[in-house]
């Protein structure tokens, strides 16, 4: 599935006209970003298709999602995802994709129990899949976790503010960090996530200037979803990109009517095949 053209240990390609040479995305180009500006990009994968797709348009990071329980699995939220689940749909990712930086989320229940949690789980991600980072949800109450992976020399990303694992805690999918207090609260978890050692942090439907401050103040970088223009890079889930369902969130936009397309394509094909059209000819062998 991957893109056809070698690529070096670093993932420069070998063969390809010096201009057009991609370099497998890193952590140090998370802090490069940082310091230039450089809007960060990331989107959602889940299979081998889609991450060659995303790799090939030059996404920077692919989160393989536990959002692949909504999306994929056809859950109601992400609780229900395991580790199992996580792990086939990481190793595709990551094996179609030699240039994005490949995220791995940890799913609820395999890193709250504690740091040596976290970890075995982290570690296995490493060990089973290809990719080079992990993700979790939690500010101050996951300190130590993140210290304790981003210690044993694997990246880890945090993730504020609306963090779908807590729905039922947060009372459903709703706007985090309004009025001074909440606002304060997730400054000192983003510090926290900070100093625990993330290389970066993913802030989900939080006001605006929230999000402003974070991105301003911190040194590792800011990645929204719902938390406006003012952060150093954007995620979105890829089927809500790409308009693969009927509903969108209303911090997502809708860059191509893929459900659209392919409902069309299964039904001309249907008709082609109840009129007896397809197979054809041309799509069929002699002797
Ligand atoms: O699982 C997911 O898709 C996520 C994004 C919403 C950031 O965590």
């Amino acid at each position: 599935m991957a893109t056809s053209t070698p690529t070096s240990g670093d993932g420069a390609a070998h063969d390809a006209p010096a201009e057009t040479r991609r370099r497998r995305y890193r952590v140090h180009h998370l802090a490069r970003a940082k310091e230039s500006g450089e809007r960060i990009t990331m989107l959602t994968a889940y299979d081998a298709m889609s991450a060659a797709i995303f790799d090939a348009a030059g996404i920077d990071l692919l989160l393989v999602g536990d959002s692949i329980g909504n999306t994929m699995h056809g859950h109601t939220t992400t609780l229900p995802v395991t580790v199992d689940d996580m792990i086939p749909a990481a190793r595709a990712v990551a094996g179609a994709a030699p240039h994005s930086l490949v995220v791995v989320d940890l799913p609820f229940g395999s890193y709250e129990a504690g740091p040596e949690q976290a970890l075995g789980t982290a570690v296995r991600f490493m060990k089973e899949t290809g990719a080079a980072a992990v993700k979790l949800e939690g500010g101050r109450r996951c300190a130590a976790q993140i210290r304790a992976i981003t210690d044993a020399g694997i990246p880890v990303v945090g993730h504020l503010g609306f963090t779908p694992q807590s729905e039922h805690a947060l009372g459903g999918h709703r706007v985090q960090g309004r009025g001074d207090e909440a606002a304060e609260a997730l400054w000192a978890d983003a510090l926290a996530v900070q100093e625990a050692g993330a290389v970066a942090v993913v802030l989900e439907m939080v006001p605006v200037d929230v999000a402003a401050r974070a991105t301003e103040t911190l040194r590792i970088p800011t990645i929204g979803i719902g938390a406006g223009p003012r952060t150093d890079g954007q995620v979105l889930v890829w089927t809500d990109m790409a308009g693969m369902t009927e509903w969108t969130p209303r911090f997502a936009r809708r860059f191509a009517e893929l459900g659209a397309a392919l409902r069309e394509a299964a039904q001309e094909y249907a008709s082609e095949v109840r009129a007896g059209t397809f197979p054809d000819a041309a799509h069929s062998f002699e002797r």
